[in-house]
């Protein structure tokens, strides 16, 4: 197959998506598809337009290009602009299919998705109104009450309705304040006192206009991943200190992630069972991660879905897959097959 692999993009989380879309790309290549990687506002330098799907092709090289462009705010509008009229769009048209390695804004949160439906542009991962659903972690918290999906008790807030007092809310410490549409936990602060809660908000609405207040349940996280429908085994995520944040995320051996998780039976069930719901309440299809805490009584909580979750070769998802038998680059392949529609 000819394959575009998007990554990079402007969000808070364009290095996780080089790293992702670096790790899709060779191991697409690996499998014998005709791969390039292409940062999905500025990477065009990278294709040879003679021509653009070449069988040999040094997917280390197009990812030290895009690592080299940093796009600045400032720029972001003309590169968006220009996304629309540009070879971005022709390359794609041409490819048999688009994989989405992006995370974050403008890559996880429904545009693209909507825009390539407008095309015909065949893409991995689920459509654009359960993009969207999921990446605005308040949606995300009414869609889950509504439909029965245990999460924890929250409110969105936005920055013009700014309160302070956590009473006023009818909250109280401890409690989580996220960015709306944050990933890789970038914009999140688990908070106990006035003080402490008053800078995380003054920091999170520096990163966007909308934050969501989410009471903090004591526990442990877990992940399991949901493929066409089907609940893949769990992950059971222990930080060797702190929370799961973005250096703990990223930083190799500072957490203990075990799969499958070293729990019950039935907890794996319940697990699984939760994530399928959590899925279906937010209308995905193809394939999506949830994120859960479960605390000491197994009580379990859905935090988040994520609709391109981490695809570097060391992320969930991959390891899920391992315990099925399946390796990276055939894991992949099968993100494309249930992508098709
Ligand atoms: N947002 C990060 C990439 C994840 O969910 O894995
Ligand atoms: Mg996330």
């Amino acid at each position: 197959m000819k394959i575009v692999v998007l990554a990079g993009g402007t969000s808070t989380e364009r290095d996780v998506s080089i790293v992702s879309g670096t790790g899709i790309c060779q191991a697409l290549r690996q499998k014998g598809h005709q791969a390039i990687l292409v940062d999905v506002f500025c990477g065009l330098e990278t294709v040879n337009w003679e021509d653009p799907f070449p069988a040999e092709y040094d997917v280390e090289k197009a990812a030290e290009y895009i690592k080299g462009f940093n796009p600045q705010m400032k720029e972001l509008k003309k590169a968006r602009r220009d996304f629309f009229g540009s070879n971005v769009i022709e390359l794609c048209k041409k490819a048999d299919f688009v994989f989405l390695g992006l995370h974050g804004a403008n890559g996880e949160d429904g545009k693209l998705q909507a825009a390539f439906d407008l095309m015909g542009i065949p893409y991995t991962g689920t459509g654009y109104l359960s993009s969207a659903m999921a990446m605005d972690k308040g949606v995300t918290k009414a869609m889950f009450q509504m439909r029965g999906v245990s999460t924890p008790g929250g409110k969105a807030m936005k920055k013009k309705d700014r309160q302070d007092s956590l009473a006023a809310l009818g909250m109280e410490f401890p409690v989580v304040v996220k960015t709306c549409c944050g990933g890789s936990s970038i914009g999140v602060y688990i908070v106990d006192n006035q003080e402490d809660y008053v800078k995380a908000l003054d920091e999170a609405f520096e990163y966007e206009n909308e934050v969501v207040i989410e009471e903090f349940i004591k526990g442990v996280e877990y992940t399991v991943a949901v493929v066409d429908g089907t609940a893949y085994p769990v992950v059971q995520i222990v930080p060797k200190e702190g929370f799961y944040d973005y250096e703990n995320k990223y930083k190799p051996g500072a957490v203990q992630e075990t799969c499958p998780a070293p729990i019950s039976e039935e907890l794996t069930k319940r697990l699984q069972e939760a994530a399928v719901d959590g899925y279906h309440a937010l209308e995905m299809e193809s394939y999506a991660r949830l994120d859960f805490i479960v605390t000491e009584d197994e009580k379990i909580y859905c935090l988040e879905a994520n609709t391109l979750p981490g695809m570097t070769p060391t992320s969930l998802i991959p390891q899920e897959a391992a315990v099925l038998g399946m390796d990276y680059p055939t894991l992949c392949e099968e993100l494309i097959r249930v992508s098709q529609k």
